[in-house]
Order: C-alpha cells, then structure tokens, then sequence
C-alpha cells in the first residue's frame, strides 16, 4: 500500500526520506556547536545536497535554539523546493509550542516529539509509569496535531523497549495522528538482525503502521549505526535519520554520506532511491568540518582524504588501467575532481579559484578569496610544494572567519633554551590594532600571556593540540585550543608553517567562538 503523506505526498514505495539531524543530534555533541551564521550556512548547504527533512534544532533548549530553527524556517524553509523544517520536542506543552512557533515560517514543517520509552528510562530518567507515558504519548501528539499536519513521534530507547509496550506506544501515536514512527537506537546498543526484527514486528502487530511513515535512528557507539540503518531499510522503513560525517552525541549517528552511497552503490541488492545529490556530498562534508573544525579520519569511508586514494603500486597498476578494480563507485560521483592543477607561487586567482572548487569548497565569497589567496601566496612564497591539505587547512582557517570580532595580526617571538621566553602580539579588536608583550614557560604560554594581556578574560585553556598537515620540516602546523567559560566548550583551530602562530590563530578562533556564545546567553557581556 503507498503511504499519502502530508509533506510529501503520495510516496512512491522504492523512495527513502533522507532526514538530516546535523544541526540538532549532531549539533549537540560536545565541541561541535555552531553559531546562528554557521547553522544557516550549513541549513543551505544540506538544502542544496536535497536533504528531505531538515531536523533544525530543539527550540525550547535556549534561546539561540529558538532563533536557529526560525531563522531556518524562514531562509531555506520558504525555498519552493526547500527542505520539511522540523523541529524537536519533549512532550510539554511548552516545548511543543516552543517548537511550533519557531518552524511557522517553513512551508513545509514538522514537529517531532520524543518521549522515552524503555523500563530503564522510564523509571529512572521520566520517573512515570508506562501508562502515564502511553497517555503523554496519545496527548502530546494530539496537541502538535493542532499546529502542523506532519507530526513525528520518536520512541527513545526504543531498541531496548518492552515488545508488547512499544507496540501499544506505537499504536497510540498513529492513534492521535503521528504521520511518521522513529525508532531510535539511542545508545547504540542493537544489532542489524534486532532493528530488522522490530520494525517487523510493529509491521504485523500494530494496526495503521502501513499508513505512516516508519523511520530508524542509529547511533554508532559498536560501530554499526549505517548497517543498522541499511537492515531497517530492507524490513520496511522508509525514513532514516542521520548526519554529515556521522557526527552526533558520543561516537555519532549514522553517517548520511556512508547511507546513502551504500543505496546508490548497492543498488542491486537494496534498490531504493532518495533525493540527495551525491555530487554534493563532499563539499558539505567539507563545510562542516570548516565550521566545527572537526576534519574527518583520513580513511573516512567516501569523504576521508584516503577514501579514493591508491597508495600500492598493485593498486595504482590497476586503477589505471581500470578504476573500477579497486573503485566501487566514482570519486566524481561524491564531489571529488580529479586535477591536474599543482599550486605555486605563480598560480593565479583564478586558478585558485579552481582548485578550491576541485577541493569540494564550492563558491567562496569575494572577501573570504581575497583573504585565503592572500595567504595562499604568502604560504607559496616559504614552501616549495603547496599540497592539496595545505590548501584545506589555510582556507578552512580563513572561511569560516568573516564576522570574527579579534583578528590575528602578527606575532614575534623569542624562543629557545635560555628564558625566559618572550611573545610581541598585535591582534585586531573590532577593527582596531591592540599590542601586548608578555613571557611565560614556553614560547607557547608566553604568546597565550599576550592574548590575555589584550583581551583579558576568565575562560580556561583545557585543550592544546599540535599536527602536522603534511609531511617535511616545512610542513604547516594545525593547532587545536578547546577554550571552557561557564561550562561551555569550545574548540578554535589554526595552520601555519609557524607552530606559535598556528597556536595563536587556534586561541583567537576560539576566543571569537566563545564571544558569540557569550551574546547568545547574555547580550550584555560582549565586553572583554
Ligand atoms: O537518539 C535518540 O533517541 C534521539 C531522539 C531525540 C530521537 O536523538
Ligand atoms: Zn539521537
């Protein structure tokens, strides 16, 4: 039987919904949170990828939230095309209309309600009884019913739930109109076999299953969250939730980019469609990791820097000869270019340009061109070969920096075994040049004495981090500071061929992050 949607339609039965919860479970991890500007880039860009319903964020969880989701309701949600704009809810009242508000402006909208479900939960988490979560499930769902037609109802912990239990929750939501049925693997606990078996049996037990639309959320923490997803697929849903680079609470969610080239790949055996175009995968990926600056491990299935490189001489014999004896899909197919383009200190703009695009940046704006070629040259100037990752690490550096408050402007510094050392530091604040010298235990410390000497302020250094971006003593350093205020965490990265000044630029990366964390919670403390 097709299923009649609200947001959709009717569904063909071969067609998956790609829900994307980048922006909601995957924003929520810790480090990986993003400001208003960098949620609607992202927003744009997982509309431009054909995400089908875009899970924007939790509108209760604060105000900045709020603002979020109903800044996206209102840009990519009004696209004739765009995305279903969802929002997360517990089952409240006030989050439902917290979150009902804040999608209002999306053409298409929905609300997604979460109530836990398992014994464990239920008692220890809820603190209710199971017939008080069976009438919060039926009262919740009939009350977002009033303020959207496209109604989600998510079962948390519902891989350890009680059969008989989930069946009776299942069968109240569709009772009080839930159009879609998530099944969430909260903790990452269940195997391929133990998804397939559920949605099984809520097929043949639980009577309207056949008219909403069943939908699977895996978490990754054993590793399975895409071959849990791909079993659910194959035992009747047709909604899965998941996120680029599989980011996500712990060690993630389902990976979109791994979900759905395994559709498109393996298309003989699970022969299902959806509406991403894969060939925009990888500059999204890419943007992520810009934004959160989270890169993905090198040998990350589709997106990883490895995942179409052939480093045996067996292998490159072959894939020259043929790609398709070592490449199950094409590198093209998921935004990869192949180019001849090698980078020097004679490359132009324009072919600048155009390796960032081969590099799956997309279009760069005027401004952030101008500053990331600036740099390139700079870099060009002291590095005899400019590899591919210099590239990545130097306009990752500068893209995501256009409204940053403090600039890094220069630094000198004395180093060496006979201290103390010594750091000379200029930083822009809001456009105007500010200079501090300091000292400390370390070229290092003294240049983080400087920062603190020209924007003084309390938040706690609790990660330093030094890699190399590539190979050979002139090889850029990529530093990362996780900076804590409040018991808020961020995270700043930096590259450059100094290590000090990649450390800097990391510090005021995270201090830049910090300040709009700090407007988000109280506008009044944008001093330093
Ligand atoms: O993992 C989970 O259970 C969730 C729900 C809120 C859907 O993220
Ligand atoms: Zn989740």
């Amino acid at each position: 039987m097709t299923i009649q949607h609200p947001s959709f339609g009717t569904m063909p039965e071969d067609r998956v919904i790609i829900f994307d919860t980048t922006l909601r479970d995957g924003e929520q991890s810790p480090g990986f949170s993003m400001n208003l500007s960098e949620k609607l880039r992202m927003a744009e860009a997982l509309a431009e990828l054909g995400v089908d319903v875009m899970e924007a964020g939790f509108p209760i969880a604060s105000p900045g939230d709020f603002e979020s989701v109903h800044a996206i309701a209102k840009s990519v949600g009004r696209r004739h095309d765009g995305p279903v704009i969802c929002g997360l809810a517990r089952t409240g009242r006030a989050d439902i209309l917290r979150a009902a508000e804040a999608v209002r402006p999306a053409e298409r909208r929905r609300i997604h309600i979460f109530v836990s479900t398992s014994p464990l939960h239920m008692k220890v988490k809820l603190r209710m009884t199971p017939e008080e979560v069976l009438a919060i499930t039926a009262e919740s769902v009939t009350l977002a019913r009033q303020h959207t037609d496209d109604v989600e109802w998510s079962a948390e912990d519902g891989s350890r739930t009680e059969a008989d239990f989930l069946c009776r929750c299942v069968e109240a939501a569709i009772g009080a109109g839930a159009t879609t049925i998530n099944i969430p693997d909260t903790v990452g606990y269940a195997l391929p076999e133990d998804i397939a078996a559920i949605f099984a049996m809520l097929r043949e037990r639980v009577p309207g299953t056949e008219r909403v639309v069943l939908s699977t959320h895996n978490h990754n923490d054993l590793g399975l969250a895409v071959a849990n997803t791909i079993a659910a697929i194959r035992a009747g849903v047709r909604q899965v939730e998941c996120t680029i680079n599989g980011i996500g609470e712990r060690a993630g969610n389902a990976s979109l980019e791994e979900a759905v080239m395994a559709l498109r790949t393996r298309a003989d055996a699970i022969p299902f469609a959806t509406g991403v175009r894969t060939q925009n995968i990888l500059r999204t990926s890419r943007l992520l990791s810009t934004i959160t600056g989270f890169d993905v491990q090198p040998n990350k299935a589709i997106v990883g820097r490895n995942a179409f490189a052939h480093e045996s001489g067996i292998h490159q014999d072959g894939v020259l000869k043929n790609p398709q004896t070592y490449e199950i899909m094409t590198p093209e197919s998921v935004g990869w270019t192949r180019t001849s383009l090698v980078m020097g200190k004679h490359s132009g703009r324009a072919a600048f340009r155009d390796k960032l695009r081969a590099l799956g940046y997309g279009e760069v704006g005027d401004n952030q061109l101008n500053d990331a070629f600036r740099r390139f040259k700079d870099l060009a100037d002291r590095k005899k070969v400019v590899y591919d990752e210099d590239l990545v690490a130097l306009v990752d550096d500068e893209v995501v920096r256009g409204h940053d408050r403090i600039r890094f402007v220069s630094l000198d510094v004395r180093a060496g075994s006979k201290g103390p050392q010594r750091a000379v530091l200029e930083l822009e604040i809001d456009g105007k040049v500010r200079a501090a010298e300091a000292t400390g235990i370390g070229p290092v410390d003294a240049t983080f004495n400087a920062i603190r000497a020209i924007f003084p302020h309390e938040a706690k250094l609790t990660l330093f981090s030094v890699g190399a971006v590539t190979e050979g003593t002139d090889a850029q350093a990529r530093t990362t500071v996780r900076l804590e205020e409040d018991g808020k965490l961020v995270d700043g990265q930096g590259a450059d061929t100094d290590t000090i000044v990649a450390a800097t630029r990391a510090y005021v990366h995270a201090l830049n992050k910090l300040l709009v964390k700090r407007v988000r919670t109280e506008p009044a403390a944008l001093s330093a």
